[in-house]
């Protein structure tokens, strides 16, 4: 127990939720640590046995504006379900979507003007980015890279390649094909120059797959996380968007940015794409977009034109209690901007700080990456061999959650920090130090053996 963190006693009700998960629900991507929330208020979580956490993770990005934090983002989804939930609005019309599509048309870079199609969640975001890119173009092979992760539904499973054990048993899958993400940490090229290696990333892509395999004229998109997520908190180097966007343009590819995790503000701007000085053609967000409710959006540049009416639609998109929600989350964000923007700088900044004293006086911490609130860290058996320490990113995470800490893994090695971005700098200290605390006795543990 460290000092200052709260007691979390692990009642027989929590294990008999757990249990009786177990007999009914089919597996999916469960945390190690008997993790049951309950309710929440802003930057803590309380479980079904009142133990309270401090979060780390914003239910996985989700929530940016604190958990069930944000009032008026309640009050409109309460107001919204006593008039009317649903209203097929790809059938029949409604002000409300169209009124956030306006709104989120003024948050895309200067000139892309914007048409927008909404879903249900990030996995339908990108689906319907994939139908829109081989409308546009008539071109049906895709792009995307190796750590990524777009979705784990019918099309998007082939664009992710972040875990085999995602696509097991799930393929043949044409179509798709992947390059190499420029990861400065590991690369296969071995290069630590950020230049060279967004170079050698580019190369790869023109001598390779262009050259010998897909020709460039028949790819419809390129799909690309401005931060890769699930991959493991992979920070690009700017260049790299550069290059990709020229390639893009004279290859007749759309670039579509991935914005699901990394949008939002998380990088402490709108879209995580503009940290990068790039303009994609396609934009995808989900998670925190729907401020706590299920909701997807893809938005296309204007000069893409329409697509054919009939050729994609849905039954819950604009589902006006999403919707209800997503409004109330921008109209805070766009009115909050300022703050948000200076907030996420700050606590980025500080986080980062705290992160690179780790990695000089604890050899399991490879490597500390990240833009604004989205920042991982990566741990390894040593320095100097890199080797992922996947037993100590799950022994951090588990005894993280017994000190009132709750955090998300990513790729093999990393530990994601991803607190809500109106979080208090005190809370963020207080887990900073839990945090730290943890990883210090871990790393004893480990250099010992
Ligand atoms: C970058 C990215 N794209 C797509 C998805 C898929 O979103 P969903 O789980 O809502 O389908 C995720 C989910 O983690 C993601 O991080």
């Amino acid at each position: 127990m460290l000092a200052g963190a709260m007691e979390v006693k692990i009642s027989k009700r929590i294990n008999d939720i757990i249990k009786r998960d177990g007999k009914v629900m089919l597996s999916t991507t469960r945390e190690s640590f008997p993790f049951v929330p309950d309710h929440g208020d802003g930057d803590f979580i309380y479980d079904a046995a009142g133990n309270r956490f401090l979060d780390f993770s914003s239910f996985v990005s989700v929530y940016n504006l604190g958990v069930n934090a944000n009032k008026q983002i309640r009050n409109s989804i309460k107001s919204q379900v006593d008039k009317l939930s649903h209203n097929a609005f790809t059938d029949y019309y409604s002000e409300r979507p169209v009124r956030l599509a306006e709104k989120l048309i003024r948050m895309m870079p200067r000139g892309f003007g914007g048409r927008v199609f909404y879903s249900n969640s990030g996995t339908e975001a990108n689906e319907a980015a994939i139908k829109f890119a081989r409308i546009f173009t008539k071109r049906s092979y895709l792009m995307s890279f190796y750590g990524a992760f777009h979705g784990r539904t019918g099309g998007t499973l082939p664009l992710t390649a972040s875990k085999a054990v995602q696509r097991e048993h799930l393929g043949p899958f044409s179509n798709v094909v992947h390059a190499v993400y420029p990861d400065p940490y590991r690369n296969i090229f071995n290069l630590d120059d950020e230049g060279e290696l967004s170079k050698a990333c580019i190369d790869y892509i023109e001598k390779n797959i262009f050259a010998r395999e897909y020709p460039r004229k028949e790819i419809a998109a390129v799909f690309v996380e401005p931060i890769q997520g699930e991959g493991g908190y992979v920070v690009p180097p700017k260049l790299f968007m550069k290059e990709l966007r020229r390639l893009a343009d004279e290859s007749g590819m759309l670039l579509v940015s991935d914005e699901i995790q990394a949008g939002y503000m998380r990088t402490g701007k709108f879209l995580a794409m503009d940290n990068f000085g790039v303009q994609a053609d396609i934009y995808t967000m989900a998670k925190a977009a729907g401020g706590g409710i299920p909701f997807g959006v893809t938005i296309t540049r204007g000069s893409l034109g329409d697509i054919p009416a009939g050729s994609h639609a849905n039954t819950f998109g604009g589902n006006l209690v999403a919707v209800a929600a997503a409004e109330a989350s921008l109209d805070y964000v766009t009115r909050n901007m300022a703050a948000l923007q200076k907030g996420v700088k700050k606590k980025g900044a500080y986080v980062m700080r705290r992160l690179q004293k780790m990695k000089e006086n604890f050899e399991i911490v490879g490597d500390v990456r990240g833009i604004g609130l989205m920042i991982g860290m990566e741990l390894v058996k040593d320095k100097k061999s890199k080797t992922p320490a996947t037993e100590a990113q799950g022994e951090i995470l588990k005894r993280c959650f017994y000190e009132g800490l709750v955090l998300l893994p990513a790729g093999t090695s990393t530990i994601r920090i991803i607190p809500p971005l109106t979080i208090d700098e005190k809370h963020l200290e207080n887990g900073m130090n839990i945090l730290e605390e943890v990883v210090r006795k871990v790393n004893a543990e480990t250099t010992k053996k």
